[in-house]
């Protein structure tokens, strides 16, 4: 977030509110300070990981003023700073203010908006008028991590409220596969999460509960059978094959949710073993098979999902790329919280750190990995075969923070998983990188990685200009789900990539970095 400004001022210790409209939440900041970490504590996404490129971080200035940036002035039209529009994640606090946040309007795009945002992602008229005797709404990501859910009015498609949440799995494992083995030893994974999502729902809904009729979650495949209760032992070993992929549905009786007996609670349907409907939704969402371009959509996670394809047909995979996106398995890899390395850059070779919350550092998280990676690889202190060139192994990014060889070697698999997956695809479609009209990343690590840096490990091979991040799309696909239902899509082709016979030797391939770019 090397723009954000929160990464280079100081604000002062005095504190100013701020209330977030529609939903009339508060928050406070130190007088001077970023906006951000309080927009992210309310599930505001800053789809370019707050670097004031792609305006979909926009609020309203309803009370108090926020000074028009440079970034705001390149990116807003003259008539939208005139209304008091401005980019949150380029702003500072220094009175009090009342801001009405862009996100929470359904994003009914016109074709124009769609360009500008990045988020192809349009929510039919019609079937919204369709939906007018449906009152309220409720879309689901079910994250391994987190739970992110909005309530929404149907008639309008506008977001009313915003909840988040951390998995209560967690308790069990970070990742599906420990998920999977407490499953497989006894454990009961179901009830918890079902308890928890029926908590959220009742705070999200509040004193609408009564008017919801419809619910849509979206999630992994295994996040898809521990909630539903299904059978996960199909997916604890190859070929990864589960009968039961379908969606479900469920009665709020069944659940235990204080929602009205009639509300339609559905899961919605996965695509394969590792590719589950939070895929389906962000197909949706990042309009891949849409047009006659090749688009592709990459989740980087613990498994990195990716999904390629244009009108004619999809092709998806799941890569199991391991922790290092998320900082897991790295010796000083931390979540991205306060005193954790967030972003790196070189200026006359030397490596500048920013660190969360201006806090001393104390660990490194995903995004601050591969920057330093790739600090490194510029400067020669990593060499091309991930090796660290100095002789004692080590390798400093911000004292007291090091990375060691076996860090190196960590990102060096989860991101030759990803690049092979991805090569793979391509093969299968018999395309080339030349012919991907975009990338979009998914996903908060897919949010906050520097691009450029995830080109130069050798994690994204293709030219920067298509790529973009794209935010929370099994949230924003769940939405347009719930609302347009499951449009007209291309056949869509599950590819277990551990049944590829070529899988192992690109692998092989895609671990080493680029010697250069
Ligand atoms: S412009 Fe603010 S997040 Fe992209």
């Amino acid at each position: 977030m090397s723009s954000d400004p929160s990464s280079s001022a100081s604000p002062s210790t005095e504190r100013v509110r701020i209330r977030l409209e529609p939903l009339s939440v508060e928050f406070e900041v130190p007088r001077g300070g970023s906006l951000v970490a309080g927009l992210v504590a309310h599930g505001v996404e800053f789809p370019c990981g707050g670097v004031g490129e792609c305006g979909g971080c926009q609020v309203r200035v309803l009370s108090g003023a926020l000074p028009v940036t440079e970034a705001d002035a390149a990116i807003l039209t003259p008539e939208e700073l005139a209304q008091g529009w401005r980019l949150a994640c380029q702003a500072r606090a220094e009175e009090p203010l009342v801001l009405e946040c862009g996100q929470w309007h359904m994003q009914i795009l016109a074709d124009n908006q769609a360009g500008a945002l990045s988020f192809p992602a349009v929510i039919s008229r019609e079937r919204i008028g369709d939906h007018a005797c449906k009152r309220h709404a409720i879309a689901i990501d079910l994250g391994t991590t987190t739970i992110a859910a909005q309530l929404i009015d149907a008639a309008s498609g506008d977001v009313l409220g915003v909840e988040t949440a951390l998995n209560p799995q967690a308790a069990f494992g970070s990742d599906v596969m420990s998920r999977i083995r407490a499953v497989l030893d006894g454990q009961d994974l179901t009830t918890p999460i079902r308890a928890a999502l029926g908590e959220l729902v009742v705070r999200l809904a509040g004193g609408r509960a009564p008017q919801v009729d419809d619910v849509l979650l979206a999630g992994n495949t295994v996040m898809h059978h521990l909630f539903c209760g299904l059978d996960v032992e199909p997916l604890a070993h190859v070929p990864f094959a589960s009968p039961n992929l379908g969606e479900q549905r469920f009665t709020a009786r069944e659940l235990g949710w204080k929602l009205p007996a009639d509300c339609s609670i559905r899961f919605a349907r996965c695509i394969g073993g590792f590719v589950g409907s939070d895929i389906l939704a962000g197909i949706v969402a990042a309009g891949v098979g849409r047009s006659e371009d090749l688009t592709a959509l990459i989740d980087l996670g613990t498994n990195g999902e990716i999904a390629i394809g244009n009108r004619r047909g999809i092709v998806c995979a799941s890569t199991a790329a391991g922790p290092a996106f998320e900082a897991g398995a790295i010796r000083m890899g931390m979540r991205a919280v306060t005193g954790a390395v967030a972003y790196v850059a070189l200026g006359d070779g030397v490596l500048h750190a920013t660190v969360i919350g201006d806090a001393p550092p104390r660990g490194i998280c995903g995004s601050g990995l591969v920057d330093a990676i790739a600090a490194g690889l510029r400067t020669g202190a990593i060499l091309s075969s991930g090796r660290i060139a100095d002789g004692t192994k080590l390798y400093s990014v911000a004292p007291p923070v090091v990375l060691c060889q076996s860090d190196v070697r960590e990102l060096q698999l989860a991101k030759g998983a990803i690049a092979a997956g991805f090569r793979l695809l391509l093969k299968r479609l018999g395309a080339g990188v030349g012919a991907l009209r975009a990338i979009q990343l998914a996903g908060a690590f897919g949010n906050y990685v520097q691009i450029e840096s995830a080109r130069r490990i050798g994690l994204l091979e293709a030219p920067h200009a298509i790529i973009h991040a794209a935010g929370n799309t099994a949230l924003r696909g769940a939405k347009m789900l719930l609302l347009n239902g499951e449009p007209a899509l291309p056949p869509i082709e599950h590819v277990s990539l551990a049944a590829d016979p070529g899988f192992q030797e690109e692998f092989a391939a895609c671990m080493s970095f680029p010697a250069s770019l």
